[in-house]
């Protein structure tokens, strides 16, 4: 029977336990240059230390103007490899593997002068009208895509996780509440996603898995729900994407219709239908910071990994408290022996 702490392999990944450490932006980069800073790598390798398996990366866009905020990270820029890879580095040397979330935020672009989307509709009545995105400005971002996940590679990831979710470029061409196209890019609303997929290949090497962010099911009026993803994810499968990380809504506000439940374990029934319907191996997240529910989830084959974030956010060392409840050996650091008597 599996549990939190038993260890994953998924091709060339190998993880020590069961434990995901999911994007979170900090919106912390000092220049607007898109590279990381000594917060980033404080913030990353403190969650290395702290035992967790997977440590992913933050939205890390892959042009300026496709992220949310000017103070986030990017990967257009061969000068903003080192930064990361010494980030990446030192994770590993405290037993964590690492992937970097690739990503467009699209309409959701808030310091964008113009931003983009497959159709020119705003977010809310605040924000910015988008350019309309022609093809060959797609094709030039799905190039950017490309570029992007060559630079993670070389900065020594163990996976990439493309972010498909939360009302961004990619979600926003799998929805037809934001995609009104007319062209190849409306008539197939996973075109976008499977062509970022296909760069995105050409990049890795054979065997590394790539990992897809889902929202599986939206919360505006008329939404897609869990069938229309599970048929979206299916042919980003056949695409290529070994792992699917399922989290849900982003691309409206969420109070317009319906809310995401705020209880443990929200989005665990979305990850398991998605793991049955496409025999695929999944993250689950939302609200798993209790141990003994995160386990739960693991050893009741609902997900393959589970994803820590807010927790994480307020305990770096959640693997290793986890560890010492559920009497599980964590690898406690043997500097920090004295602080788990009872591990
Ligand atoms: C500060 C913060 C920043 C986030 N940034 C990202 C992000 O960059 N990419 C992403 O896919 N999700 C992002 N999320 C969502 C988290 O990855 C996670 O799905 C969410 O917090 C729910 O999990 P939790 O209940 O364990 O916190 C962010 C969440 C927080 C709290």
């Amino acid at each position: 029977m599996q549990h939190l702490f038993t260890p994953y392999k998924l091709k060339s990944l190998e993880l020590k336990n069961r434990v995901v450490m999911p994007p979170m932006c900090q919106y912390s980069v000092e220049k607007k240059d898109g590279i990381a800073t000594d917060w980033h790598f404080v913030h990353y390798v403190s969650r290395a230390v702290g035992g967790a398996g997977l440590v992913i990366i933050e939205m890390t866009d892959v042009e300026p103007d496709g992220r949310i905020t000017d103070n986030d990270l990017g990967l257009w820029s061969d000068e903003q490899i080192p930064a990361l890879a010494r980030i990446i580095n030192a994770c590993h040397q405290y037993g964590a593997k690492v992937a970097i979330q690739i990503g467009h935020a699209g309409r959701k672009a808030q310091d964008a002068a113009q931003p983009v989307a497959p159709s020119p509709i705003p977010f809310d009545e605040h924000s910015k009208t988008p350019k309309e995105l022609t093809k060959e400005e797609i094709a030039g971002i799905v190039e950017k895509f490309g570029l992007a996940v060559r630079r993670a590679v070389q900065a020594g990831v163990d996976t990439v996780e493309l972010h498909g979710a939360h009302g961004y470029l990619i979600h926003e061409f799998q929805s037809r509440y934001t995609n009104k196209r007319t062209d190849e890019y409306g008539q197939d609303l996973a075109l976008f996603g499977k062509e970022v997929i296909a760069a995105a290949k050409k990049e890795m090497p054979e065997n590394m898995p790539l990992i897809m962010r889902i929202s599986a099911r939206e919360y505006v009026e008329g939404g897609y729900g869990i069938e229309e993803s599970s048929a979206f994810s299916r042919e980003y499968k056949k695409a290529g994407v070994d792992l699917f990380h399922v989290s849900a809504g982003g691309e409206g506000h969420i109070a317009a219709a319906g809310r995401p439940g705020t209880h443990a374990a929200y989005q665990v029934p979305l990850a398991r239908k998605i793991k049955e319907a496409l025999d695929v191996p999944v993250i689950a997240v939302g609200r798993l910071d209790d141990p003994i529910l995160a386990n739960a989830v693991i050893g009741n084959e609902e997900a393959d990994l589970v994803a820590i974030g807010r927790g994480m956010l307020r305990n770096p060392y959640w693997t290793l408290e986890a560890g010492v409840a559920l009497r599980k050996d964590a690898g406690v650091p043997v500097q920090y022996d004295r602080g788990f008597p009872g591990k």
